[in-house]
């Protein structure tokens, strides 16, 4: 089958892959979308260290295939989106409502993969870019039929991290300020969810100035171009003047985190999404925190996604969410250089790929 891999120098369309039958507790699924996230693009400049070779791709979506023993939550046909959250689901952290926490879903990548007699790594659990993937049932999220697969695609990693971001980890209230910081895939569902949580002003910053139209779109009140802006601090504070009560970081530059936090009204919270490399240090003024300010971490939205990607499908089937828009294009799998290439330059909100 097809799929793209990367084997520690450079990413490869392959067609020759295979995957082992579901075990107990794994469901196996034909993926038909996968959404492109600059995560994929981090494991291949190295910014994210990950062992190899690895089959990529951790947003898709698909239909059920077959399933393993004890899995009765879904059922060949199924539609489903998937998570990236191979959580155990029988640990504290599990129980306590907090599976981005379980510590049996970080840093144990399976080998389910195997081509020319080499076992391959999935790719944050999931590996969405292959013709078919095996993942845990707590993965496997079923979802209306009538929502478009490629548009569901998105859910598992864009919008319950930029959308979670909002609801379950800032908890952003009715009327309060926020400014999103990178208005790629991650930052519009940050925007989007800000619409939802009620905020009121909403600023945008990004500095590429196609982005403003998605941005506003998605729920931008203001845009702030970094690429014109001398000083793009002072341009959000002459919308904000006394700061933000929100100020996320969704492309993972230390100068940027710093920028959050500076821009961060009294009591005001800076929430810490995209991801530099990983001995990366960033710095703050400790006599600005003495005003009840907080920085905070969040990993994959604070999700719980059996629950949060039900939620969204249904609010993407009530108008409330903007699923189709975030799709700038769709490319064959074969195409991935194509789409690699196209994010990497930001000319798309986010590259689909379809099998
Ligand atoms: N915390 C998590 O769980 C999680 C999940 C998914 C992705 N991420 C991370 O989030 C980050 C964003 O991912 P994405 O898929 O949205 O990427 P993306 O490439 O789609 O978007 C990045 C955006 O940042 C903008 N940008 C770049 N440099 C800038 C600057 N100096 N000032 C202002 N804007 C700038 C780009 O123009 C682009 O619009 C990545 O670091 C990714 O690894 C984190
Ligand atoms: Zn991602
Ligand atoms: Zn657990």
């Amino acid at each position: 089958m097809r799929g793209v891999i990367f084997d520690g120098k450079q990413p490869q369309v392959v067609d020759d892959l295979e995957i082992r039958d579901p075990g107990p507790g794994e469901v196996l699924v034909a993926v038909v979308a996968a959404g492109l996230c600059h995560s994929d693009l981090s494991v291949i400049d190295g910014t994210i260290p990950f062992p190899v070779p690895v089959v990529l791709g951790h947003e898709g979506a698909g239909v059920v295939e077959a399933v393993g023993a004890g899995v009765g939550h879904v059922a060949p046909g199924d539609h489903v989106a998937l998570s990236t959250l191979a959580n155990c689901g029988a640990c504290a952290e599990c129980d306590r409502g907090r599976p981005t926490m379980c510590r049996k879903a970080i840093g144990m990548p399976a080998q389910p993969f195997s081509r020319r007699g080499t076992k391959l790594y999935n790719f944050a659990s999931n590996s969405a870019f292959a013709e078919r993937t095996v993942v845990k049932a707590v993965q496997a999220v079923k979802i209306p039929d009538d929502v478009p697969l490629p548009s569901a695609a998105l859910i598992g990693c864009g919008v319950l991290t930029g959308v979670g971001a909002v609801l379950n980890r800032a908890e952003v209230g009715q009327g309060e300020s926020v400014v999103v910081i990178g208005a790629g895939g991650i930052g519009l569902n940050v925007l989007q969810g800000a619409r939802l949580a009620g905020a009121s002003t909403i600023v945008a910053v990004d500095a590429n100035p196609a982005k403003e139209a998605a941005a506003r779109s998605f729920g931008a009140t203001h845009f702030v171009d970094a690429s014109t802006s001398p000083d793009t601090s002072a341009a959000v504070k002459s919308i904000l003047p006394t700061g933000a009560d929100h100020a996320f970081e969704c492309v993972g530059n230390t100068k940027l985190i710093r920028q959050a936090v500076d821009l961060l009204d009294r009591h005001g919270q800076a929430v810490l999404l995209g991801v530099p490399p990983a001995d990366a240090q960033a710095s703050f003024l400790v006599s600005s925190m003495y005003l009840d300010k907080s920085i905070l971490g969040c990993r994959y939205g604070s999700s719980r996604p059996q629950r949060d990607i039900v939620l969204y499908a249904r609010l993407y089937r009530e108008g409330r969410l903007m699923l189709d828009e975030l799709i700038t294009e769709t490319y064959p799998v074969e195409d991935f250089a194509k789409a690699a290439d196209d994010a990497h330059h930001g000319r798309v909100a986010r590259c689909v790929l379809t099998f």
